[in-house]
């Protein structure tokens, strides 16, 4: 017995052996499931037409010219249609110059990735309305709530769909309609001076090239400040934002995902501690461009251009300062739209191809911080 047991080990390790020597031979033959790379095939953006300067907010609230330049670098951003305009049009618009781009049509797309912070709705996500407006295919539909690195993020999500062989064309999109939630009080005057509306979007499909397209993709996140940076309301939190708390006896449910006290006390509205967010953007923005650059071996002086998310021209100009680039080779265009968050690498993105910074085999870094904290990097080459 203890012989043959022997025996039939010896031959099951035989195999296992042998079968291992196949699998070796065959994987030098044979490449990896993860044989694609994925590449930005068209970039698209929206922006609506209304136009407010600074002068126009210092009408609604305490604040000037002069203050909103010397510390953003913004001189005026969009603000969509109150009723025609929302996230997911803006989105569409951006998405019809992608596609247009990308030489296909919203019928080849077999995945959407939505990358937003104000939604249309409380749920469901602006993908799926998307897909209904643009009468696509009945493909998968993902949602991204990942802030200012939400187009980095939704990329990255994207490259790996693409990398594995599982989806060929992939529609990603940022959009935002901030100008809805805004407070345009002199209590919010610290946010709602910074951000604007507007919608960028890519398509990803397959590198044909070797060496091309997306190179790698970094993300990170800290949520130990997750609370300064944020919009506290609607939430299914512990509400240590209401003073008073209701005392609700066992026959009540409810109620305290949104009402009349949440909204009259302000913590409805977005909420920033500005130079905390500073103070952190300006140490995680070059962390996590080196990141990827070491990865690919590149350093920063092989960049060809850096698109940073637009979050404070200041926090761009100490990045650029520090990673001794120069002036031509980091875009900027929060003078123009503010900081539209999902929006803001994607509009940089596709104003920059645009004007002819974004060539093929050119060395292209995306860059972006925001709440949560989250940031993130992709390396791409054009
Ligand atoms: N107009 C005029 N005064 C304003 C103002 C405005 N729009 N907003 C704030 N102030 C005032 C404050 O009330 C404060 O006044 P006080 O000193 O009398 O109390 C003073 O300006 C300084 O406020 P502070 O918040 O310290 O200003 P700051 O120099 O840090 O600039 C930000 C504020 C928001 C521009 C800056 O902190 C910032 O850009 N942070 C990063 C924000 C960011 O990137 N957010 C998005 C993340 S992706």
């Amino acid at each position: 017995m203890t012989q043959r047991k022997s025996v039939y080990s010896l031959s099951v390790s035989v195999v296992i052996r042998q079968f291992k020597i196949v699998n070796l031979r065959l994987s030098l033959f044979i490449k990896p499931p993860n044989m694609y790379s994925s590449k930005i095939a068209g970039i698209g953006h929206y922006v609506p037409k209304n136009v407010y300067t600074n002068n126009d907010l210092s009408r609604f609230m305490e604040t000037s010219d002069e203050w909103i330049q010397e510390r953003t670098g913004i001189q005026e951003r969009r603000f969509a249609d109150r009723y025609e305009e929302t996230t997911t049009t803006m989105g569409i618009e951006a998405a019809k110059v992608a596609l247009q781009r990308a030489g296909t049509t919203a019928q080849d797309i077999d995945f959407i990735i939505f990358a937003t912070l104000s939604p249309d709705y409380y749920f469901p996500g602006c993908g799926v309305l998307l897909q209904r407006e643009m009468k696509m295919k009945e493909v998968g539909a993902l949602d991204i709530r990942n802030q200012c690195s939400g187009f980095v993020y939704a990329l990255s999500v994207a490259d790996q769909f693409i990398k594995t062989g599982m989806y060929k064309n992939i529609l990603v999109v940022g959009s935002e309609k901030h100008s809805f939630a805004m407070d345009f009080e002199t209590r919010s005057r610290n946010v709602s001076v910074i951000f604007g509306d507007g919608a960028g979007a890519a398509v990803l499909q397959r590198a044909e090239k070797e060496g091309q397209g997306i190179l790698s993709t970094h993300l990170h996140s800290d949520g130990a400040d997750a609370e300064i940076l944020a919009m506290h309301y609607p939430g299914a939190h512990a509400n240590k934002w209401l003073k008073d708390k209701p005392a609700f006896s066992d026959q009540e449910l409810g109620g305290l995902f949104f009402n009349k006290e949440i909204l009259e006390s302000g913590a409805a509205l977005p909420y920033m501690d500005g130079p905390a967010v500073f103070k952190k953007a300006v140490v995680k923005f070059p962390e996590v461009i080196k990141e990827a650059l070491a990865a690919n071996n590149y350093t920063a002086k092989d960049i060809d251009l850096l698109v940073p998310h637009q979050a404070n021209l200041r926090i761009s100009q100490y990045v650029q300062q520090l990673l001794e680039l120069p002036d031509d080779k980091v875009f900027n265009n929060i003078q123009k739209y503010g900081n539209t968050t999902a929006a803001s690498v994607p509009i940089a993105l596709s104003e920059a191809w645009e004007a002819g910074k974004v060539k093929e085999g050119d060395l292209i870094c995306l860059a972006a911080f925001g709440s949560g904290f989250t940031w993130a990097s992709a390396l791409i080459k054009w």
